[in-house]
Protein backbone atom coordinates (compact mmCIF):
# COMPACT_ATOMS: atom_id res chain seq x y z
CA UNK A 1 0.00 0.00 0.00
CA UNK A 2 1.34 3.47 -0.53
CA UNK A 3 1.62 5.97 2.54
CA UNK A 4 1.64 9.48 2.15
CA UNK A 5 5.85 9.47 2.39
CA UNK A 6 6.21 7.46 -0.54
CA UNK A 7 6.72 8.58 -4.41
CA UNK A 8 3.47 10.39 -5.76
CA UNK A 9 1.88 7.47 -8.05
CA UNK A 10 1.72 10.08 -10.60
CA UNK A 11 5.46 9.85 -11.43
CA UNK A 12 5.99 13.53 -10.54
CA UNK A 13 9.22 12.40 -8.73
CA UNK A 14 7.65 14.59 -5.77
CA UNK A 15 5.93 12.80 -2.20
CA UNK A 16 2.70 11.28 -2.45
CA UNK A 17 1.43 14.16 0.33
CA UNK A 18 3.01 16.94 -1.74
CA UNK A 19 1.58 16.07 -4.88
CA UNK A 20 -1.60 14.10 -5.81
CA UNK A 21 -2.83 13.16 -2.19
CA UNK A 22 -6.06 13.76 -2.27
CA UNK A 23 -7.09 16.41 1.11
CA UNK A 24 -6.23 19.81 -0.55
CA UNK A 25 -9.66 20.81 -1.17
CA UNK A 26 -8.21 21.45 -4.24
CA UNK A 27 -9.05 18.03 -5.96
CA UNK A 28 -12.37 19.62 -8.29
CA UNK A 29 -9.96 21.48 -10.47
CA UNK A 30 -7.13 19.36 -10.38
CA UNK A 31 -7.18 17.81 -14.21
CA UNK A 32 -4.43 15.82 -13.03
CA UNK A 33 -6.00 13.96 -10.35
CA UNK A 34 -8.66 13.53 -12.80
CA UNK A 35 -6.79 11.85 -15.58
CA UNK A 36 -5.10 9.43 -13.07
CA UNK A 37 -8.63 8.57 -11.51
CA UNK A 38 -10.05 7.90 -14.72
CA UNK A 39 -7.03 5.86 -16.08
CA UNK A 40 -6.10 4.07 -13.46
CA UNK A 41 -9.64 3.20 -11.87
CA UNK A 42 -11.90 4.66 -14.76
CA UNK A 43 -13.50 6.53 -11.80
CA UNK A 44 -14.77 9.69 -12.69
CA UNK A 45 -14.58 12.76 -10.56
CA UNK A 46 -17.25 15.08 -10.51
CA UNK A 47 -16.88 18.85 -12.03
CA UNK A 48 -18.82 21.13 -10.31
CA UNK A 49 -21.84 21.72 -13.08
CA UNK A 50 -21.49 18.03 -12.96
CA UNK A 51 -22.23 18.00 -9.01
CA UNK A 52 -25.28 20.11 -9.21
CA UNK A 53 -27.15 18.19 -12.08
CA UNK A 54 -26.25 14.63 -9.86
CA UNK A 55 -27.24 16.76 -6.57
CA UNK A 56 -30.87 17.77 -8.52
CA UNK A 57 -31.61 13.91 -9.77
CA UNK A 58 -30.63 12.86 -6.39
CA UNK A 59 -33.25 15.23 -4.51
CA UNK A 60 -35.88 14.19 -6.73
CA UNK A 61 -35.23 10.71 -6.32
CA UNK A 62 -35.56 10.90 -2.30
CA UNK A 63 -38.44 12.32 -2.79
CA UNK A 64 -40.36 9.76 -5.13
CA UNK A 65 -38.80 7.51 -2.94
CA UNK A 66 -40.06 9.38 0.42
CA UNK A 67 -43.76 9.27 -1.13
CA UNK A 68 -43.86 5.89 -2.39
CA UNK A 69 -42.61 4.87 1.25
CA UNK A 70 -45.62 6.16 2.58
CA UNK A 71 -47.57 4.34 -0.13
CA UNK A 72 -46.91 0.68 1.12
CA UNK A 73 -49.56 -0.33 3.35
CA UNK A 74 -51.26 -4.00 3.77
CA UNK A 75 -53.51 -4.14 0.72
CA UNK A 76 -51.61 -1.79 -1.89
CA UNK A 77 -49.41 -4.23 -4.62
CA UNK A 78 -46.00 -3.40 -5.95
CA UNK A 79 -47.56 -2.66 -9.28
CA UNK A 80 -49.33 0.31 -7.47
CA UNK A 81 -46.12 1.67 -6.35
CA UNK A 82 -44.21 0.90 -9.55
CA UNK A 83 -47.15 2.93 -11.35
CA UNK A 84 -46.83 6.00 -8.56
CA UNK A 85 -43.68 6.41 -9.41
CA UNK A 86 -43.79 6.25 -13.03
CA UNK A 87 -46.50 9.22 -12.98
CA UNK A 88 -44.02 11.46 -10.44
CA UNK A 89 -41.20 10.91 -13.06
CA UNK A 90 -43.42 12.13 -15.62
CA UNK A 91 -44.34 15.06 -13.67
CA UNK A 92 -40.69 15.74 -12.81
CA UNK A 93 -39.47 15.13 -16.66
CA UNK A 94 -37.40 12.58 -15.53
CA UNK A 95 -36.31 8.88 -16.68
CA UNK A 96 -36.89 5.87 -14.34
CA UNK A 97 -33.65 3.93 -14.95
CA UNK A 98 -34.41 0.66 -14.30
CA UNK A 99 -36.69 0.67 -16.65
CA UNK A 100 -35.35 -1.67 -19.50
CA UNK A 101 -31.94 -1.39 -18.09
CA UNK A 102 -29.51 -4.83 -18.66
CA UNK A 103 -29.94 -7.90 -20.02
CA UNK A 104 -32.63 -9.11 -19.82
CA UNK A 105 -34.19 -5.78 -19.77
CA UNK A 106 -35.11 -4.94 -16.32
CA UNK A 107 -39.09 -4.84 -16.64
CA UNK A 108 -40.09 -2.40 -14.40
CA UNK A 109 -39.26 1.24 -13.04
CA UNK A 110 -38.62 0.60 -9.55
CA UNK A 111 -37.23 -2.33 -7.46
CA UNK A 112 -39.77 -3.78 -4.89
CA UNK A 113 -38.11 -6.57 -2.56
CA UNK A 114 -39.62 -8.14 -0.08
CA UNK A 115 -38.83 -10.82 2.88
CA UNK A 116 -36.21 -12.78 1.84
CA UNK A 117 -35.57 -10.97 -1.57
CA UNK A 118 -31.82 -9.44 -1.74
CA UNK A 119 -32.31 -6.65 -4.09
CA UNK A 120 -33.54 -6.55 -8.00
CA UNK A 121 -37.17 -7.60 -7.13
CA UNK A 122 -39.87 -6.73 -9.50
CA UNK A 123 -43.12 -4.90 -8.80
CA UNK A 124 -46.04 -7.47 -9.68
CA UNK A 125 -49.88 -8.07 -8.56
CA UNK A 126 -49.25 -9.91 -4.95
CA UNK A 127 -51.00 -7.60 -2.13
CA UNK A 128 -48.63 -6.44 0.53
CA UNK A 129 -49.61 -7.87 3.95
CA UNK A 130 -49.16 -7.88 7.40
CA UNK A 131 -45.54 -8.69 8.45
CA UNK A 132 -44.00 -8.00 5.34
CA UNK A 133 -40.95 -5.96 5.04
CA UNK A 134 -40.10 -4.26 1.96
CA UNK A 135 -37.40 -2.41 0.03
CA UNK A 136 -38.32 0.41 -2.63
CA UNK A 137 -35.47 1.16 -4.87
CA UNK A 138 -35.54 4.17 -6.87
CA UNK A 139 -33.03 5.48 -9.60
CA UNK A 140 -34.19 8.68 -11.99
CA UNK A 141 -32.74 10.41 -14.44
CA UNK A 142 -32.77 13.91 -14.49
CA UNK A 143 -31.42 15.94 -17.35
CA UNK A 144 -28.63 13.22 -17.88
CA UNK A 145 -27.89 12.95 -14.07
CA UNK A 146 -28.33 9.77 -12.15
CA UNK A 147 -29.79 9.57 -8.32
CA UNK A 148 -29.81 6.44 -6.91
CA UNK A 149 -31.60 5.61 -3.15
CA UNK A 150 -33.82 2.99 -0.96
CA UNK A 151 -35.32 2.34 2.06
CA UNK A 152 -37.26 -0.37 3.82
CA UNK A 153 -41.02 -0.24 4.80
CA UNK A 154 -42.44 -2.37 7.77
CA UNK A 155 -46.05 -3.67 6.75
CA UNK A 156 -48.02 -4.05 10.05
CA UNK A 157 -45.95 -6.31 12.77
CA UNK A 158 -42.72 -7.86 12.00
CA UNK A 159 -40.61 -10.57 13.16
CA UNK A 160 -37.86 -9.73 15.59
CA UNK A 161 -35.52 -10.97 12.61
CA UNK A 162 -37.18 -8.43 9.96
CA UNK A 163 -36.62 -5.90 12.65
CA UNK A 164 -33.00 -6.93 13.22
CA UNK A 165 -31.71 -6.79 9.31
CA UNK A 166 -33.92 -3.08 8.95
CA UNK A 167 -32.15 -1.97 11.94
CA UNK A 168 -28.76 -3.37 11.21
CA UNK A 169 -28.88 -2.48 7.07
CA UNK A 170 -29.73 1.03 8.46
CA UNK A 171 -27.04 1.77 10.89
CA UNK A 172 -24.70 0.01 8.83
CA UNK A 173 -25.45 2.41 5.84
CA UNK A 174 -24.68 5.37 8.68
CA UNK A 175 -21.69 4.47 9.87
CA UNK A 176 -20.23 3.92 6.71
CA UNK A 177 -21.21 7.15 5.75
CA UNK A 178 -19.95 8.93 9.21
CA UNK A 179 -16.03 8.10 7.88
CA UNK A 180 -16.91 8.99 4.36
CA UNK A 181 -13.76 12.06 3.95
CA UNK A 182 -11.36 12.57 1.10
CA UNK A 183 -8.05 10.31 2.05
CA UNK A 184 -9.73 6.99 3.81
CA UNK A 185 -9.97 3.94 1.37
CA UNK A 186 -12.76 2.26 -0.68
CA UNK A 187 -11.99 -0.88 2.10
CA UNK A 188 -12.44 1.34 5.24
CA UNK A 189 -16.38 1.12 3.92
CA UNK A 190 -17.04 -2.45 4.20
CA UNK A 191 -14.74 -3.08 7.35
CA UNK A 192 -17.04 -0.84 9.23
CA UNK A 193 -19.82 -2.33 7.50
CA UNK A 194 -18.95 -6.22 8.34
CA UNK A 195 -17.77 -5.10 11.84
CA UNK A 196 -20.84 -3.88 13.10
CA UNK A 197 -23.30 -6.44 11.50
CA UNK A 198 -21.53 -9.17 12.94
CA UNK A 199 -21.87 -7.81 16.09
CA UNK A 200 -25.37 -8.05 15.27
CA UNK A 201 -25.41 -11.70 14.13
CA UNK A 202 -25.74 -10.71 10.70
CA UNK A 203 -24.07 -11.54 7.28
CA UNK A 204 -23.08 -9.20 4.75
CA UNK A 205 -23.99 -9.82 0.91
CA UNK A 206 -21.11 -9.69 -0.92
CA UNK A 207 -22.46 -10.80 -4.35
CA UNK A 208 -23.93 -7.21 -4.81
CA UNK A 209 -22.17 -3.83 -4.37
CA UNK A 210 -22.31 0.01 -4.14
CA UNK A 211 -21.03 1.99 -7.29
CA UNK A 212 -19.95 5.00 -8.65
CA UNK A 213 -23.50 6.92 -10.11
CA UNK A 214 -24.02 10.23 -11.50
CA UNK A 215 -23.24 10.03 -15.23
CA UNK A 216 -24.44 6.44 -15.27
CA UNK A 217 -26.14 3.99 -13.36
CA UNK A 218 -23.31 1.88 -12.54
CA UNK A 219 -19.74 3.50 -12.82
CA UNK A 220 -16.35 2.43 -11.07
CA UNK A 221 -16.02 1.82 -8.28
CA UNK A 222 -17.20 -1.12 -6.79
CA UNK A 223 -17.98 -0.44 -3.24
CA UNK A 224 -17.97 -3.72 -1.52
CA UNK A 225 -19.87 -3.81 2.00
CA UNK A 226 -18.15 -6.61 3.02
CA UNK A 227 -14.11 -6.70 3.90
CA UNK A 228 -12.19 -6.19 0.99
CA UNK A 229 -8.62 -4.79 0.15
CA UNK A 230 -9.57 -2.59 -2.48
CA UNK A 231 -7.12 0.45 -1.51
CA UNK A 232 -8.56 3.51 -3.71
CA UNK A 233 -8.48 6.40 -1.86
CA UNK A 234 -11.68 8.65 -1.54
CA UNK A 235 -11.19 11.76 -3.10
CA UNK A 236 -13.11 15.00 -3.33
CA UNK A 237 -15.92 15.08 -6.17
CA UNK A 238 -16.61 11.23 -6.43
CA UNK A 239 -19.80 10.49 -6.59
CA UNK A 240 -21.24 6.71 -4.91
CA UNK A 241 -23.97 4.58 -3.73
CA UNK A 242 -23.50 2.82 -0.23
CA UNK A 243 -26.08 0.15 -0.40
CA UNK A 244 -25.57 -2.63 2.31
CA UNK A 245 -27.60 -5.68 2.03
CA UNK A 246 -27.94 -7.32 5.18
CA UNK A 247 -29.12 -11.16 5.71
CA UNK A 248 -30.35 -12.55 8.99
CA UNK A 249 -28.84 -16.10 7.86
CA UNK A 250 -26.40 -16.83 5.55
CA UNK A 251 -25.15 -14.30 3.27
CA UNK A 252 -25.36 -16.13 -0.21
CA UNK A 253 -28.33 -15.62 -2.54
CA UNK A 254 -29.69 -16.91 -5.67
CA UNK A 255 -30.58 -15.55 -8.95
CA UNK A 256 -34.44 -16.57 -9.85
CA UNK A 257 -34.06 -18.30 -12.90
CA UNK A 258 -37.77 -16.96 -13.36
CA UNK A 259 -36.86 -13.31 -14.62
CA UNK A 260 -32.99 -13.99 -14.09
CA UNK A 261 -32.87 -10.72 -11.77
CA UNK A 262 -34.80 -11.53 -8.39
CA UNK A 263 -31.71 -12.05 -5.79
CA UNK A 264 -33.00 -14.48 -2.97
CA UNK A 265 -31.54 -15.53 0.13
CA UNK A 266 -30.44 -19.07 -0.24
CA UNK A 267 -31.76 -20.03 3.23
CA UNK A 268 -35.06 -18.06 2.47
CA UNK A 269 -34.22 -15.45 5.60
CA UNK A 270 -34.67 -11.84 5.67
CA UNK A 271 -33.09 -9.34 4.12
CA UNK A 272 -32.84 -5.84 4.02
CA UNK A 273 -31.02 -2.59 2.25
CA UNK A 274 -31.12 0.57 2.65
CA UNK A 275 -29.14 2.99 -0.13
CA UNK A 276 -27.75 6.72 -0.16
CA UNK A 277 -25.88 8.66 -3.06
CA UNK A 278 -23.01 10.19 -1.34
CA UNK A 279 -20.85 13.30 -2.78
CA UNK A 280 -17.03 13.56 -1.06
CA UNK A 281 -16.41 17.24 0.06
CA UNK A 282 -13.25 19.05 0.53
CA UNK A 283 -13.72 18.40 4.31
CA UNK A 284 -16.11 15.34 4.40
CA UNK A 285 -19.58 14.30 2.68
CA UNK A 286 -22.69 15.15 1.68
CA UNK A 287 -25.56 12.80 1.57
CA UNK A 288 -27.27 13.56 -1.50
CA UNK A 289 -30.37 11.53 -1.67
CA UNK A 290 -32.06 13.46 0.95
CA UNK A 291 -35.69 14.72 0.35
N1 LIG B 1 -31.02 0.56 -8.12
C1 LIG B 1 -30.20 -0.62 -8.07
C2 LIG B 1 -28.89 -0.20 -7.46
O1 LIG B 1 -28.94 0.29 -6.37
C3 LIG B 1 -29.98 -1.24 -9.40
C4 LIG B 1 -31.16 -1.83 -9.99
S1 LIG B 1 -30.77 -2.49 -11.51
C5 LIG B 1 -32.28 -2.74 -12.15
O2 LIG B 1 -27.85 -0.26 -7.99
F1 LIG B 1 -32.16 -2.98 -13.37
F2 LIG B 1 -32.85 -3.70 -11.48
F3 LIG B 1 -32.95 -1.67 -11.99
CO1 LIG C 1 -27.29 1.57 -6.38
CO1 LIG D 1 -30.58 1.54 -6.03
Amino acid sequence: MITRNDLCWCKSGKKWKKCCWPNTNKDLNNDKLRERYKKQYQILIKTQDQIDGIRKSCKLAASMLKKSCSMAKEGVTTNEINDFVVSLHKEANAIPAPLGYGDPPFPKAICTSLNDVICHGIPDNIKLKNGDIVNIDITCILNGYYGDCSAMVAIGEISPDKQLVINTSYQCLMNAIDILKPGIMISDIGDIIESYAEKQGCSVVTQFVGHGVGIQFHEAPQVPHHYNNINIPIVEGMTFTIEPMINAGVSEGYIDTKNNWTARTLDGKPSAQWEHTLLITPNGHEILTTA
